[in-house]
């Protein structure tokens, strides 16, 4: 027996060996599932600590207060079972459709033994497969980019973070959640970078400890959410429903009807489209333009006239698609360099004041575009002034505050969402800047 445990260990220590040495190649890393990270002396200590820039309470955040370690269990809550059922799916915690964004869904040569789908939305959907740099990563001495040639996910560029967290709050050509999906109950996806970070209970300390790291953080993510919703509207123009509904402004078909002297919409007319036809979706756009106009101006234009083409496109229903796909692809691509530009730039306060003060000021345009866009713009406001007011004084900071408020709370109800009760309001916001 005692022979026998032996060879047992060594043929472990072998195997073991082996992995070491396969752990170098991308084919081999392993996804291990949160567990082997909740040990109190790794990432499962019940209080922050502050021996470096490592909490070591990551693990205790995301199991008790991130909704992402329940994205599984909530897949069979009444909502989940409900849309399963109007999609005809035997059981949503077993759909590959719904496994995509609710679990880390991997193939089984790439789960080690101590993986569990059920843990949900955990380390590795953001962080990447574990399993090579897990060992090495807690030596002393060990630095972040040895990790990262070791299949550790770059969550530090905020180029890669917005990438990563749109694939399940935006989608992919292999994750989606369109509009029949939405009809059958689940929620609408949108997404702002740093709101969504706030919103998230946060489970680091970012390594970047510049006071207006949050600006750029809306500025990249606003330049990539872009990006990838044009990438999408080409994909979706190579076949099947067109426009596909998500890109399109939900409450230009879900809101009530009133009497004509009440309609805002009628008053405000239907510049661009012709009347009646539901609008391309500008709320990734809308605020990014403010962006840009101050970051670089020269891009505008190009900017500027490549979306006109692409929402003349889609608005129209009936138009070329392959012509609105090479378009939205330029645009995206365009996109996508400024995204990197703006992530090489340093944000400071003269410019995060600008810019608050020219979106408040863009009331009227970007209640246009309707509540979509009216959303993104009151996210993006409440981050550049939580940013300012963590940096400075802007004058009346309680009115401001209630200001943003009150734009939340005209969004309450979406379906009832009046754009020029909003643009009165954002007048009103404006003229509390400095
Ligand atoms: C593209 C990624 C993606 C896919 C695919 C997806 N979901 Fe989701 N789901 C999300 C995100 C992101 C949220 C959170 C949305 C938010 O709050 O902004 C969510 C939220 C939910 C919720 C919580 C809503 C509530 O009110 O309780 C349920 C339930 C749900 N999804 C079920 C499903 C089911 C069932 C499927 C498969 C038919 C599915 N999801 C497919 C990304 C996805
Ligand atoms: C929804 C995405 C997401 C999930 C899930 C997630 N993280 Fe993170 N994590 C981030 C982001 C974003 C950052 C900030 C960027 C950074 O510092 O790398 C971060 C930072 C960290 C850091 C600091 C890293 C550094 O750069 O020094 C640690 C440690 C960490 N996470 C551990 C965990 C552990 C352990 C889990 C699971 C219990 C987990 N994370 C789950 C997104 C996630
Ligand atoms: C693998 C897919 C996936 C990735 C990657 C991901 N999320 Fe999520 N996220 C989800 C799902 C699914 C939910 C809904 C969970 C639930 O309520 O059941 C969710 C919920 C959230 C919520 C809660 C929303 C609410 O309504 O309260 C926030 C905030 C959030 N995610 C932020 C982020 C951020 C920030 C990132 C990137 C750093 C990110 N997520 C990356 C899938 C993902
Ligand atoms: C072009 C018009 C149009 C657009 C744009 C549109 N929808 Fe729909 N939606 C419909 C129709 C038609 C139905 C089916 C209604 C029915 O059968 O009673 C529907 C059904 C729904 C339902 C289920 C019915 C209900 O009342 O609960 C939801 C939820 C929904 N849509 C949400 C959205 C969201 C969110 C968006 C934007 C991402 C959107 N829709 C964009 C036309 C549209």
């Amino acid at each position: 027996m005692k022979q026998v445990a032996g060879i047992k260990l060594l043929l472990g220590a072998l195997l073991a060996g082996r992995c070491l040495v396969a752990a170098d190649s991308a084919e081999s890393w392993k996804y291990t599932g949160p567990g082997s990270c909740s040990s109190p002396t790794c990432h499962g200590g019940v209080q922050p600590r502050d021996l470096n820039t490592v909490l070591q309470n990551e693990y205790s955040t995301w199991v008790v207060r991130d909704k992402h370690s329940h994205a599984f269990t909530n897949l069979t809550n009444p909502v989940g079972t409900r849309i399963a059922k109007i999609m005809g799916l035997p059981s949503p915690d077993t759909a590959p459709r719904c496994l995509a964004c609710h679990a880390l869904d991997v193939p089984a040569d790439q789960r080690a033994r101590t993986f569990d789908l059920t843990d949900g939305v955990g380390c590795e959907n953001c962080h990447g497969p574990a399993s090579a740099w897990l060992g090495p990563h807690t030596t002393r001495g060990w630095k972040y980019e040895k990790s990262l040639e070791l299949g550790l996910y770059d969550t530090r560029d905020l180029v890669k973070r917005s990438e990563k967290c749109l694939t399940c709050h935006l989608g992919t050509p292999e994750k989606m959640v369109d509009h029949e999906l939405i009809a059958a109950g689940h929620p609408d996806l949108y997404f702002e970078l740093d709101s969504f970070m706030s919103v998230m209970p946060p489970h680091w300390k970012e390594v970047d400890t510049d006071p207006w790291f949050a600006v750029r953080a809306m500025a990249v993510g606003q330049a990539v959410q872009l990006r990838e919703q044009l990438r999408r509207v080409a994909r979706e123009s190579q076949g099947g429903i067109w426009p596909e509904y998500t890109e399109l402004d939900c409450f230009a078909c879900h809101h009530n009807l009133t009497a004509a002297k009440d309609s805002w919409r009628q008053e405000r007319g239907y510049p661009g489209r012709r009347p009646g036809n539901p609008p391309f979706n500008l709320s990734r756009y809308v605020v990014f333009k403010h962006v840009i106009q101050d970051a670089d101006p020269s891009a505008v234009r190009d900017l500027e006239a490549g979306i006109k083409l692409v929402y003349a496109g889609v608005t129209a229903l009936n138009s070329d698609r392959r012509q609105v796909a090479e378009e939205a692809t330029s645009v995206s691509e365009l996109a996508g360099n400024l995204a990197k530009r703006l992530n090489g730039m340093k944000f400071d306060q003269p410019q995060t004041l600008r810019l608050l003060k020219s979106i408040a000021a863009d009331g009227d345009g970007i209640a246009e575009q309707g509540e979509r866009a009216a959303e993104q713009a009151t996210m993006a406001l409440d981050s550049l002034f939580i940013a300012y007011a963590k940096n400075g004084k802007l004058g009346d900071d309680a009115e401001i505050r209630a200001g943003i408020n009150g734009l939340f709370q005209q969004l309450d109800d979406p379906s009832l969402f009046n754009g020029f009760k909003f643009a009165a309001a954002m007048k009103n916001l404006s003229s509390l800047l400095p």
